[in-house]
């Protein structure tokens, strides 16, 4: 009895596997051209670096009172070359030994294609009271001749990827500024960006 049912295919099934055929031929064609497009396109994410830096004064009295003039210069960059990148929010926090010392905040900007714009800012002469410990970190410094400042913050950016629109990215800059305490120069020794690499 059961020899003469055999099985047959049921028309449902043959349309279900046409279907599925064609969406598996159109998800690996999708594939194909977003990787070709990608390839073309080359996104870069934007990012920001610290370029040079300078210790302007460096006062410190007796009493604790750390007197400090820097100029930091920060690059925003943008390798597309297709698209130029807006930034946003960006706010950087200047410190000595976990104290706020500045802090860094500009307004939204824009990167053309392929360029780069250079900020350069000036931290302005301020007194800073410190307390044992510090007072403590920083003489150790001098007499070093090298003292380190931490600089941590963000900036959001956003620029286009061809067609699949645009695309944001918070770039995070987390390093630490060394600075010779006799004559103020820069130790350029670890890169200081947002880029990962
Ligand atoms: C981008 O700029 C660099 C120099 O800054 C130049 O050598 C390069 O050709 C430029 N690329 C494009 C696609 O404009
Ligand atoms: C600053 O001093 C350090 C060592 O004290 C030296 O290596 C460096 O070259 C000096 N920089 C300048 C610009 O004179």
């Amino acid at each position: 009895m059961k020899d003469s049912f055999k099985p047959r295919t049921h028309p449902l099934v043959w349309v279900i596997a046409i279907i599925c055929t064609i969406l598996s031929i159109a998800v690996i064609i999708t594939g194909i051209v977003v990787f070709v497009g990608y390839m073309i396109i080359r996104p870069r994410v934007p990012f920001i670096s610290v370029t040079s830096a300078h210790l302007d004064t460096i006062r410190y009295d007796q009493a604790g009172l750390l007197e400090i003039e820097m100029a930091i210069d920060i690059r925003a960059e943008n390798d597309n070359a297709k698209a130029h990148a807006s930034f946003s929010d960006t706010s950087f926090v200047l410190s000595f030994d976990a104290l706020q010392i500045a802090k860094l905040v500009d307004g939204p900007f824009d990167v053309s294609k392929n360029s780069s714009t250079v900020f350069n800012y000036v931290i302005p002469s301020s007194q800073i009271p410190l307390d044992r410990t510090r007072m403590e970190q920083l003489d150790f410094s001098l007499k070093r001749n090298e003292i380190t400042f931490d600089l941590k913050g963000n900036s959001r950016t956003r620029w286009r990827v061809g067609l699949l629109g645009s695309v944001k990215f918070w770039c995070h800059l987390n390093c630490e500024l060394r600075f010779h305490t006799l004559n103020g120069s820069y130790i350029s020794s670890r890169r200081c960006s947002s880029k990962s690499k």
